[in-house]
């Protein structure tokens, strides 16, 4: 049995033109090419592998992946548009997904965005997507400054989980700052701390406290800097219990809540990921078809030895078909 993928992305070829100057579009090279451009900057070229069915299965059969979740890039999350303008991207990239996804509904699974920053219109266009054939949604892990412990995403994520729909966590809108533009600094220490903050929101904000504990929720990048900082972040709980949130048990407690994904590429992370959240919460993620993504994909899970066969199993297919449901 082949490998399942958590995370990838797509870009729709027909992405039309956001309204905005600094809102992202699609400069179509060629047939092959494309570059996804933020006002008049670059910012990734991308390839027909973001869009062509057929090839994303060659490669997925080059790598032995059997099913690959696809999901947005997350430049297009666009939830600093007014409302009605975000529920109309939405609409438009859930809808060219789908296009994307047809020719193998059996292997390339997708999963929708939502316009988050209005509750309402997000849930909406969760059901609205489900019942098109998303499986599932991937959300940004902040929506300007809120965090996943905001109202209005505890909202949707209460709605996903009424829904026993999976959602998928990927840091987005990284600070752009002289110091984060350099050396790709918001990729390499900005994605990882957002990702780290979004799943101490959901800890520390109490969220995992009163939201209904059948949420699937995984979080992309092993997590980011969250398993390496546990320990650190248990000592503040109880050290600091007067100002660190409103979380009802330290942190550890909630290991058994989340999913994060193996894109950490060397084997010391994962079995850090593996020691602390455990073999069954963590899955097989590439971030294929980008320059970060792991090819071939799941190659540190395949290549650890200090995994049983049992574990890797899980870690590779079993534990994304409980994820997935
Ligand atoms: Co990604």
């Amino acid at each position: 049995m082949g490998t399942i993928d958590v995370h990838t992305h797509h870009v729709p070829q027909a992405w039309p033109a956001l309204p905005g100057a600094e809102a992202p579009w699609l400069r179509v090279e060629s047939a092959s090419d494309a570059v996804i451009m933020m006002g008049t900057r670059e910012f990734r070229r991308i390839r027909s592998n973001c869009w062509d069915a057929s090839l994303r299965l060659a490669d997925m059969d080059a790598d032995g992946v059997d099913a690959q979740v696809v999901s947005p890039t997350p430049a297009f999350f666009s939830y600093g548009l007014p409302p009605a303008e975000a529920v109309e991207v939405a609409r438009i990239f859930n809808d060219l997904a789908l296009e994307i996804v047809a020719p193998a509904p059996d292997r390339l699974i997708p999963f929708c965005q939502v316009p988050l920053q209005d509750p309402d219109e997000a849930c909406r266009e969760l059901e609205r997507s489900l019942a098109n054939g998303h499986r599932g949604v991937e959300i940004g892990n902040h929506v300007g400054d809120l965090d996943l412990d905001s109202e209005g995403v505890v909202t949707f994520l209460q709605h996903a989980a009424s829904l026993d729909v999976p959602v998928f966590v990927h840091p987005w809108d990284m600070a752009s700052t002289p110091r984060n533009d350099r050396w790709m600094a918001q990729w390499l220490t900005g994605m990882p701390a957002e990702t780290h903050l979004s799943v101490l929101a959901l800890i520390l904000g109490g969220v995992f406290d009163r939201i209904d504990s059948r949420l699937r929720i995984c979080f992309a990048h092993g997590g980011g800097s969250f398993a390496f900082w546990l320990g650190r972040t248990e000592n503040a709980w109880h050290q600091r219990h007067d100002v660190i949130g409103t979380s009802e048990f330290p942190p550890s407690h909630y290991l058994g809540r989340f999913y994060v994904d193996s894109v950490v590429f060397d084997e010391r992370a994962l079995r850090l990921l593996v020691d602390t959240v455990g073999a069954e919460r963590v899955l097989v993620g590439s971030d294929y078809p980008y320059p970060l993504g792991e090819r071939p994909v799941g190659e540190v899970v395949t290549k650890s030895g200090f995994l049983s066969e049992d574990q890797r199993a899980l870690i590779q297919r079993g534990n994304a078909l409980r994820f997935l449901g």
